[in-house]
């Protein structure tokens, strides 16, 4: 038995929770699991209501959890920062999930924006590192509120800290080559015994320090990977081929910040807001991972039920691979991709006018058909 904590937290969060937990029921059968589930009430109503935003104790009853899954936080009544700091960043940071693995993939039957290109163009993981740079919340003001006033926010960057999230993106790099190489390699590449590619995002040309470290790092991990081929682009570089040539990734690594932005440009690559799933990941294990959808709790279509539920769907896949279960994850991909494939039902950000439930429903049909 497994158990799994659950913040639906603010927003759609708990819109698109729902469905996930349907689905998650539906599976877990197939890999012989029980899920005990543990509701978590955090999010912009506990706050507005008693001031807390996550109390150490919720906070140490989350740890004994397996793995977390997380709807969305952020409330048009709480000041910014308030939530997403100190419930969404804190768990990301107290339980070491230093990985923040996005995948980019265009599932058959969804548009892209992106002018002639299909599946096999868009299929790249974002490997953002999760527990450093800007994101540590280092820094202050001084003279606050007067016209003198300075602030300071400080990207903090550990050697330890960026070998850890690139050796992850190696490795990332290598399982993916296993089940198929990456198809942008040339034909020399593939004589040489190369599978995958790693592309270090970062911004060396400016950021000469924290960004050398990168570099520098980059570098000397790569020996251990001789098969893997490694390429860097400067972010926004990254910005305009992730556009016009988005078959050229395999796996990026990059940092905290320019890993947040670039992957929701990922997530209009794959179709929207609406597709895109995480897995915030501590790979040691030593405390729980948490899955959630990329997108927030977007409040101009809060409450009125068609926020898309299939970025939720594919991070409780994501969660299921964790957690060893992958019949379950599998099964979930299968039917998400049927339900997508058949073009409809779908919500009003894929061009339909079917709502949450909907789609949840048909991809819980997808799953029985497909056992
Ligand atoms: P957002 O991702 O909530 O919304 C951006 C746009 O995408 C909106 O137009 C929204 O309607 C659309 N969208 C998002 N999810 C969708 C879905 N499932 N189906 C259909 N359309 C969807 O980003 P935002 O508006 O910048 O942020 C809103 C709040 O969420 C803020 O408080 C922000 O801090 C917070 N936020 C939280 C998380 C998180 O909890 N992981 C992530 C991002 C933003
Ligand atoms: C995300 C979000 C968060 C981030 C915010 C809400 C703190 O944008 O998960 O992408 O910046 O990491
Ligand atoms: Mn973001």
């Amino acid at each position: 038995m497994a158990t799994i904590g659950v913040i639906a937290g603010d927003g759609v969060g708990p819109e698109v929770v729902e469905q996930g937990l349907a689905v998650l029921a539906d599976v877990s059968r197939l890999d012989g699991k029980r899920f005990d589930l543990v509701p978590f009430d955090l999010g912009g109503e506990r706050y507005l209501k008693t001031g807390e935003v996550l109390p150490d104790s919720v906070l140490a009853d989350l740890r004994k959890c397996d793995a977390i899954f997380l709807g969305a936080v952020g409330h048009p009544g709480v000041a910014p920062g308030v939530l997403e700091k100190g419930i969404l960043l804190k768990i990301r940071f107290e339980f070491h999930q230093y990985v923040n693995l996005r995948p980019v993939k265009l599932f058959p039957g969804v548009e892209t924006p992106i002018r002639g290109k299909g599946p096999d163009d868009i299929d790249m993981v974002v490997v953002r590192e999760n527990n450093e740079d800007l994101y540590v919340g280092a820094g202050g003001f001084t003279r606050k509120g007067t016209a003198e006033e300075v602030a300071i926010q400080t990207s903090i960057n550990t050697r330890s800290g960026v070998e850890r999230c690139l050796r992850f993106a190696f490795e990332l790099a290598r399982s993916r080559g296993k089940i198929k190489p990456f198809r942008g390699l040339s034909a020399q590449d593939r004589e040489r015994g190369l599978v995958g590619l790693v592309t270090m995002v970062a911004k060396t040309n400016v950021l000469t320090y924290a960004h050398d470290l990168w570099m520098r790092t980059f570098t000397e991990v790569s020996v251990d990977y001789p098969d893997i081929k490694t390429d860097y682009n400067h972010v926004d570089a990254c910005c305009m081929r992730m556009v016009v040539s988005p078959e050229k990734y395999d796996v990026i690594a990059t940092t905290n910040m320019f890993g947040d932005i670039i992957t929701d440009l990922g997530a209009v690559l794959q179709g929207g807001m609406g597709l895109a799933a995480s897995g915030n990941l501590n790979p040691l294990k030593t405390a729980p991972s948490m899955f959630e959808p990329v997108h927030g709790s977007a409040p101009d279509i809060a409450g009125k039920g068609i926020a898309n539920p299939i970025a939720a769907l594919l991070s409780v896949a994501m969660l299921l691979d964790h957690l060893d279960a992958p019949k379950g994850s599998a099964a979930i991909r299968f039917a998400v991709g049927k339900v997508l494939a058949a073009g409809t039902p779908r919500t009003p950000d894929l061009g339909g006018s079917a709502k949450t439930a909907d789609v949840g429903r048909a991809v819980r049909h997808a799953l029985e058909a497909g056992a």
